[in-house]
């Protein structure tokens, strides 16, 4: 029997695992899928643990979430075609959710699809090759709980172990010798932490926004932002400021590019993720920086040299479950032989058409407009349902224009389902004041 290995049961893989099933729903003859999943429990980063650093066995811990994180962008922007917020609540919810309401969700979909029993949790990959003769992977998993390694053969593989976890860590002059806390944003859990402290975040991405915008909501006495390119340049509240790149550290206090200094309790370095893959030999490793569209990967999917190994989820990320799901069943019908794939140059002249419009994007409208094309391209080569992409780009231009205007206040805005039609309700409290940020809380009416 055609056996696939899927790696991470993050929202990616467990796109994957949920495609299979579908097709197997509707009468295909589907392979035997193993899901290999390193942590205790499914959903990827929106598995939520205290733990930093070294989980229980010594590996590495996956999470770069944090307490209080809410959705950054409008659920209706990332909703499954084939399984509304709708259908797993069971009445329309407000548009920001926070993490543990689409951890739910996400499991809603696949403990529904019965494919639970396909994921080997605790269990690490370790290595994976490929044996050009015989058209076989092997993979070698760890089960944690047993201390057993083991080697198992596989006819494809579907890599989703995500790209957010392995942090970027830049040297500043002085930080060795800093007389204070000194974090990467993967390792930031609980914004009370910096109350009452004077906190500097390096980079001028969502985590620097989003970590410096928790940390002035739970009480910290300032936050300043420093900036490598350029800056945010969202409307922020006094005692939150943006600053030309980080020089140096001296003690505690802060030299920046334009000469002006500051005092700071703490550095949390918002500096990005690389997409670190210790288990793929050389010639199956995406080596890329985080962007739209990583090159050797045709229809952003499939490792072009070597077909049969496939990515989900490598891209930097507007569309994310949605599209998640739309690779993941373009990789399935790829797998089912329902998709033909073209020869090598062809398959290259492809990706590269798109890596040449990616790198003429001007700016995030552009980008978002790239990214749902992109999505349509897939969606429309199978049978995931088709849902409403303009809809989608244009509900992202207007969730723009909300953080432009008010970037503490944006999350209090409510949008329209694109998959059901249904206007969502405002939340009951604005983000700001709301300190709760659990599921009862949020689901609540009051
Ligand atoms: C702080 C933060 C906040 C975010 N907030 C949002 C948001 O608000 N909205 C949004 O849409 N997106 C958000 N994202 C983007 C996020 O990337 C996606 O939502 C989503 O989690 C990506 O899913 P994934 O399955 O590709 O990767 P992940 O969620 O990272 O899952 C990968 C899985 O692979 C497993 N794994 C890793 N290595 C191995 C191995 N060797 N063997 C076996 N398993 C392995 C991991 O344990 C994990 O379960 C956020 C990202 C971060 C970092
Ligand atoms: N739900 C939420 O609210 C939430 C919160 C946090 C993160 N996220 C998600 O997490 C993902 C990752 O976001 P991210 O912000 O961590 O990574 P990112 O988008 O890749 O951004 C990395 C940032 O680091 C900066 N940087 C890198 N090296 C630097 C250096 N040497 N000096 C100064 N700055 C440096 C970059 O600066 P330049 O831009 O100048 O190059 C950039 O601003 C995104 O998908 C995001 O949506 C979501």
């Amino acid at each position: 029997m055609t056996r696939v290995a899927v790696i991470g049961a993050g929202p990616s893989g467990l796109a994957a695992l949920r495609a299979f099933q579908s097709a197997k729903k509707k009468g295909a003859k589907i392979p035997e899928v193993v899901c290999f999943e390193k942590q205790d429990d499914w959903g990827g980063l929106w598995k939520y643990t205290w733990r930093t650093g070294l989980d229980e066995y010594g590996e590495p811990v996956h999470c770069s979430m944090y307490r209080y994180l809410w959705s950054n962008g409008p659920k209706e922007c990332l909703e499954f075609a084939d399984y509304t917020f709708e259908e797993h609540f069971g009445k329309p919810i407000p548009s920001y959710p926070p993490r543990a309401v689409l951890w739910d969700y996400i499991v809603g979909r696949v403990k529904k699809a019965g494919v639970r029993k396909w994921i080997r949790f605790n269990t690490p990959v370790r290595m994976v090759d490929y044996d050009k003769k015989k058209k076989k992977f092997s993979v070698t998993s760890h089960d944690r709980v047993k201390d057993v390694m083991k080697t198992e053969e596989f006819d494809y593989v579907i890599c989703a172990s995500g790209h957010f976890s392995t942090p970027i860590t830049p040297f500043f002059t002085g930080l060795d010798s800093f007389n204070g806390r000194v974090l990467h944003a993967h390792d930031f859990r609980d914004a009370l932490e910096f109350k009452g402290k004077d906190i500097l975040i390096v980079g001028r991405s969502y985590s620097a926004e989003d970590i410096g915008s928790q940390c002035w909501k739970y009480g910290a006495k300032s936050v300043t932002t420093t900036y490598r390119s350029k800056p945010m340049g969202f409307k922020w509240p006094k005692n939150f400021e943006e600053r030309p790149l980080l020089q140096k550290l001296e003690g505690k206090t802060a030299y920046f590019k334009d000469g002006t200094t500051k005092d700071v309790d703490a550095v949390i370095l918002c500096t990005g993720y690389q997409h670190y893959f210790p288990y793929l030999p050389e010639d199956l490793r995406l080596k890329t920086a985080n962007r739209l569209w990583p090159e050797n990967l045709y229809k952003g999917v499939v490792w072009q040299d070597n077909p049969r190994f496939f990515y989900i989820g490598m891209q930097d990320q507007f569309y994310t479950f949605n599209m998640f799901d739309a690779q993941a069943w373009y990789v399935r019908d790829i797998i089912l032989g329902r998709i033909k794939l073209p020869k090598t140059d062809a398959m290259q002249k492809d990706w590269k058409k798109w890596l040449k419009r990616e790198k003429k994007l001007a700016d995030a409208e552009q980008m978002i407009w790239f990214q749902g094309d992109y999505v349509k391209e897939l969606i429309d080569a199978t049978d995931y349902p088709s849902f409403d992409i303009e809809g989608v780009n244009k509900t992202f231009m207007v969730w723009e224009h909300h953080k432009m205007d008010d970037i503490m206040g944006f999350r209090n805005n409510a949008y329209k389902s694109l998959m059901t039609g249904t206007m969502s309700p405002k939340h009951h409290t604005p983000w700001k004041d709301a300190l709760d940020d659990s599921l009862e809380a949020y689901l609540a009416t009051k």
